[in-house]
């Protein structure tokens, strides 16, 4: 017997293995029609669909093609992270007569910087223009230090390695760092301001029935004086209204000890608040928590209907109380997982869903008082100054900084199995992140990206993106005398932003939340 296998050629054994397979497929498995109907071959068909997105990506889409980052896009994420050479040779290869396509107007001549002037010393800073937490006179206000900074993005969603070159990222480019709903991480603390971010699960200020407990937030804000605000979720762009359920099998012993869980057991992040079911007790519920902590409170939406916003406006004029900046996240927004019936269809796009929510409270003199956090693709400098000619005071970015620390966009974040280990728990994976080049690389980004905002604001005749007019911006709609100023597109004025200049800002008492 030995004598008449060792007698088989290898070709011979190949032939064997595809026989087998081929049997299998026709008379053994039912699952796929496919193989059974094209056995051996069928297999091909289910390999190269694998394999068809890193295909399409490498050779087959063009330059401004993919989404949700096209490659321009990436590449010029992945250029300015490493300090590489981010411009582009032989003018712009987009379409600038397409529709929708932005024109920022400039000015005849530029804003001339006088001597001494801040961005003579430092071309990269740029500091929010308003202070959160000022108006309703909170006792630690804070300025953030840059306008651009990171979104919420769990431990959890986002691997230890990858917390940890976010936050000393951050700390490098003087910028904060939102935790996202997982809860605070021994990652989280290595020096970058925090912004304490928590939706319906609690996590980190849970009760043991799942609610949400104040001695433990005012033991955090306490023990960890680099959180510098505090943000309560009512819901993001990717997946509003839905709630959620943590696996028992992803929770280990720490996540377990920094959401506040059980090790192994399932937990469900419910639709609705625990803490307050109605807009009234909202409102009570933001004003607990600045009280007790002294920090500013805001609140973290994507926008849809109306009503609601309008119920919280008019309290707000009432009672002289609400939050103290509201992060508008828009329907492009990505995550962790999500179903795509809800990524795709559910809240509005960021320009509608802002621009609805921002003529609501300025109808109403509110804008002053808010300081307006904008989330959604806009991590890039021209993106930022249209959302600042609308309304916005800060920009934040998920996964814009997942890119700068070496996300490759595989899509994948919901397997676990993140080839570049940023949105992974696999050890093996994230073993891969340096943290101290990787927050080189974010800073670097997030300088970068200050940089050519300032430059393009002065390009426009200003001294901070918080001076851009609604009119300053232009839509295409096919003709430039019919594209519109912002203004006439979604008809209403941006409040002017009282800034004196950037010496003020620089010179502020909370600049950084300094306590
Ligand atoms: C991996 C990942 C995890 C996220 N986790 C949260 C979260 O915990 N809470 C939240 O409000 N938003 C979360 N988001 C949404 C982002 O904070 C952000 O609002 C959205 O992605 C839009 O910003 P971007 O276009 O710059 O990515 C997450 C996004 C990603 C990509």
């Amino acid at each position: 017997m030995l004598d008449f296998l060792s007698s088989i050629a290898w070709w011979g054994w190949v032939l064997i293995a595809l026989a087998l397979v081929a049997i299998r497929d026709v008379f053994f498995q039912k699952k796929h029609t496919i193989s059974h109907n094209y056995p051996i071959v069928g297999h091909l068909r289910y390999w190269l669909e694998s394999i068809g997105p890193e295909m399409r990506q490498y050779f087959v889409a063009n330059n401004r093609e993919e989404l949700p980052f096209n490659r321009i896009e990436r590449g010029w994420i992945y250029a300015s992270a490493k300090k590489e050479n981010n411009y582009e040779g032989f003018g712009t290869d987009r379409d600038i007569y397409e529709h929708q396509h932005v024109f920022i107007n400039n000015a005849m001549m530029p804003f001339k910087l006088p001597e001494n002037h801040p961005n003579k010393i430092d071309k990269t800073f740029l500091p929010c223009a308003k202070v959160m937490g000022e108006y309703n006179k909170r006792k630690r206000p804070y300025r953030p230090a840059s306008i651009i900074n990171v979104s919420a993005m769990s431990f959890g969603s986002l691997s230890a390695k990858a917390i940890e070159s976010l936050n000393k990222g951050v700390k490098i480019a003087d910028a904060y760092h939102n935790t996202g709903e997982g809860g605070l991480s021994p990652y989280h603390s290595n020096g970058g301001d925090v912004v304490f971010h928590f939706g319906t699960g609690y996590f980190g200020v849970r009760t043991e029935d799942g609610g949400f407990s104040m001695e433990k937030m005012i033991k955090l804000v306490n023990d960890n004086p680099f959180i510098r605000a505090i943000e309560v979720k009512l819901s993001q762009g990717a997946k509003p209204g839905k709630g959620g359920v943590l696996p028992g099998a992803k929770i280990t012993k720490q996540i377990a000890e920094i959401r506040g869980v059980e090790v192994g057991k399932d937990v469900l992040s419910p639709p609705n608040h625990k803490a307050f079911s109605n807009v009234p007790e909202l409102v009570d519920f933001i004003e607990s928590i600045a009280e007790a902590t002294g920090l500013p409170v805001g609140i973290k939406a994507a926008i849809g209907k109306l009503e609601q916003w309008e119920e919280l406006a008019d309290i707000m004029l009432k009672t002289d109380k609400g939050p103290d900046f509201i992060t508008v996240d828009g329907g492009e927004g990505g995550t962790g997982a999500a179903p795509p019936s809800f990524a795709d269809h559910v809240s509005l796009p960021w320009v509608y869903g802002f621009s609805d929510l921002y003529k609501l409270f300025k109808s109403k003199g509110l804008s002053e008082r808010i300081v307006f956090v904008a989330s959604g693709k806009l991590g890039f400098p021209a993106k930022a100054a249209m959302a600042f000619a609308m309304g916005a005071d800060c920009i934040n970015v998920a996964r814009e900084a997942m890119m700068s620390i070496g996300c490759i966009q595989a899509q994948i974040c919901h397997t676990n199995r993140c080839p570049t280990g940023v949105a992974t728990q696999s050890k093996w994976l994230q073993n891969g992140i340096d943290p101290t080049l990787k927050s080189i690389r974010l800073a670097q980004y997030f300088k970068t990206f200050r940089k050519e905002l300032i430059e393009i604001t002065h390009a426009a005749g200003y001294e901070h993106p918080c001076q851009f007019k609604m009119s300053d911006v232009e839509v295409n709609v096919d003709d430039h005398n019919l594209s519109k100023e912002l203004s006439k597109t979604y008809q209403y004025e941006k409040t002017a932003v009282p800034f004196i200049s950037m010496q003020s800002l620089k010179d502020c008492e909370h600049l950084g939340g300094a306590r």
